[in-house]
């Protein structure tokens, strides 16, 4: 049976121009879609631009434009920037695609037939840089209790979504599967937050107009997250599934920062439950990062432009680093010097030096062609067994999302085969004819280690996952760890050159 995953980042807003905060969502993204994809699934990846809204109304006046020509500006740079990171979404999404359009109202008729949406007024005190409301209580001095900013007093004829009927089944999904909101503080958050009881949610609005229109009164547009909240299914096709996609990947994971968890562990779960469909597998709150110990923002001038970045440092690096320093659901801090420690220590040294080692050696003493090994010695044997312990263990860090221990877990990989050099001492055996098959067997484990070594760091370095696995003459394009991944699979007789070093030392003093 064919086996499917489906993964989404949260749609970015136009507004804002991509900096690293954005960058790192999608990189997860990326590396659990690859991961799988080397697992056997076939992999549906979703991410894409949220463009309605009042925030974004406000935005394309300010410039002089009109809200679509700030989106058409704005989606350009996003896009071009997962091309630069690499990312391998398989759909991109814009809410002001009619596709899109059209999904959410169908969403929004189907909820409404059954009863569940209602014609009401609120008096509500709005946050327009959060797109948030927040009852008086929930108010600290009469300011946003998130941002801390002014909060304005409206009322207006609005469409309720009857989100409180669904506290209790709500409640109960999210205490019956452990899994479904993540980290595990963030799911008690929700739990907590469920619990002190739902009210019913305003979603739609007539103080502006940039939004998708209320079938049968269109004086009133949608709220914006329940406008944004379903390309998780309209890109999938919903409802009428034309080409069977919705069938096949839905329900999906989302993939989120800790500051959206709300909309998509309770208010998304519950427009699906009135519309009868499924829940999300997962939703996974990561953390925050910082920059240099402050918190990013535009009045600060500190913001971390991913483009710089990956110019000055290169692709693979960035996505290394943001995988590695922090663990994926905790905040953490950006600096530049702990960026280049980790390129000069574990991509310079550790894993660079293993290749060139290795491939020096195979050059030096076997002129570049692989050796056929000999009989595996207990020691041998050890490392072998590493490997293959270590493919589990990763596959579970993998699948928990605990990419920064799956990184130490190749890393341990990757230090064994420095110590396995060390402690074979293949410039030793050279000397000795008697040694010579002694000297193929470790050379060759090397060479085998380093090609399982850059099958599992594929997806959070595609490309020096590629340039290792062409060096070794292996395809590839088959990045499949289902059967690929047993010891011995190079082909003694492979021509195998020397490698050029992958990432050069960076000196901290000139960076
Ligand atoms: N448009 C909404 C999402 C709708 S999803 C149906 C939105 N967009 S956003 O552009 O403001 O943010 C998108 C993502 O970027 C969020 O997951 C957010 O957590 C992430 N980040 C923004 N700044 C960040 C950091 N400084 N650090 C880490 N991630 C951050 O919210």
């Amino acid at each position: 049976m064919e086996k499917t995953f489906y993964v989404t980042t949260p749609i970015y807003y136009v507004n804002d121009v991509p900096h690293i905060g954005h960058a790192y969502t999608t990189l997860a993204c990326d590396v659990i879609a690859r991961y799988k994809r080397t697992r056997g699934y076939q992999v549906a990846f979703l991410t894409g631009t949220d463009e309605h809204g009042q925030k974004v109304e406000t935005a394309a006046r300010a410039h002089g434009e009109t809200p679509l020509e700030l989106a058409d500006r704005v989606v350009k740079r996003f896009q071009a920037l997962w091309e630069k990171l690499d990312i391998s979404h398989t759909d991109f999404i814009r809410t002001t695609q009619e596709r899109h359009k059209h999904t959410v109202q169908e969403q929004f008729k189907a909820i409404q037939a059954k009863g569940d949406i209602y014609l009401g007024e609120y008096v509500d005190w709005y946050c327009t840089p959060c797109e948030t409301f927040w009852t008086e209580t929930q108010l600290l001095d009469g300011s946003c209790p998130d941002c801390g900013r002014p909060t304005t007093k409206l009322k207006e004829a609005s469409y309720f979504f009857r989100m409180s009927k669904y506290q209790d089944q709500l409640l109960e999904h999210i205490e019956n599967n452990p899994d479904f909101i993540q980290p595990k503080s963030r799911r008690n958050e929700i739990l907590s937050f469920v619990r002190e009881g739902l009210r019913d949610l305003s979603i739609s609005r007539t103080s502006f107009s940039w939004g998708v229109p209320v079938p049968g009164d269109e004086k009133h547009v949608m709220y914006v997250w329940f406008d944004a909240l379903t390309n998780y299914i309209s890109a999938l096709g919903y409802p009428e599934d034309k080409d069977g996609k919705y069938a096949r990947f839905w329900p999906g994971m989302h993939i989120i920062g800790k500051d959206i968890l709300r909309f998509h562990a309770v208010y998304w779960p519950t427009f699906l439950l009135a519309a009868g469909l499924p829940l999300p597998t997962q939703v996974y709150a990561h953390g925050w990062w910082t920059v240099e110990g402050k918190k990013m923002s535009k009045s600060l001038r500190n913001v971390v432009e991913p483009n710089m970045l990956v110019d000055k440092y290169g692709v693979d690096a960035i996505r290394y680093f943001l995988m590695r320093e922090v663990p994926f659901g905790l905040d953490g801090d950006f600096s530049h010097s702990a960026l280049v420690n980790r390129i000069n220590s574990d991509l310079a040294n550790d894993l660079g030096n293993l290749l060139s080692r290795s491939t020096a050696m195979l050059s030096k003493y076997f002129s570049g062609k692989l050796p056929q090994p000999g009989p595996q010695g207990e020691s041998d044997q050890v490392l072998i067994r590493l490997f293959a312990d270590q493919l589990t263990q990763i596959d579970e860090q993998m699948n928990a999302l605990a990419f920064n221990k799956a990184l130490a877990s190749i890393w341990e990989l990757i230090s064994a085969g420095n110590k396995y050099i060390d402690e074979t001492e293949p410039w030793s055996l050279a000397k000795d004819p008697a040694q010579r098959e002694r000297l193929a067997t470790v050379i060759y484990n090397l060479l085998e280690g380093l090609r399982i070594i850059a099958l599992l760091s594929a997806p959070f370095m595609p490309q020096t996952g590629e340039k290792i696995l062409q060096l070794l003459g292996c395809d590839s394009n088959n990045l499949s760890l289902e059967n690929l991944d047993q010891w011995g699979r190079l082909q003694a007789g492979t021509e195998i050159g020397k490698a050029a070093p992958l990432f050069p030392r960076i000196d901290i003093e000139k960076s």
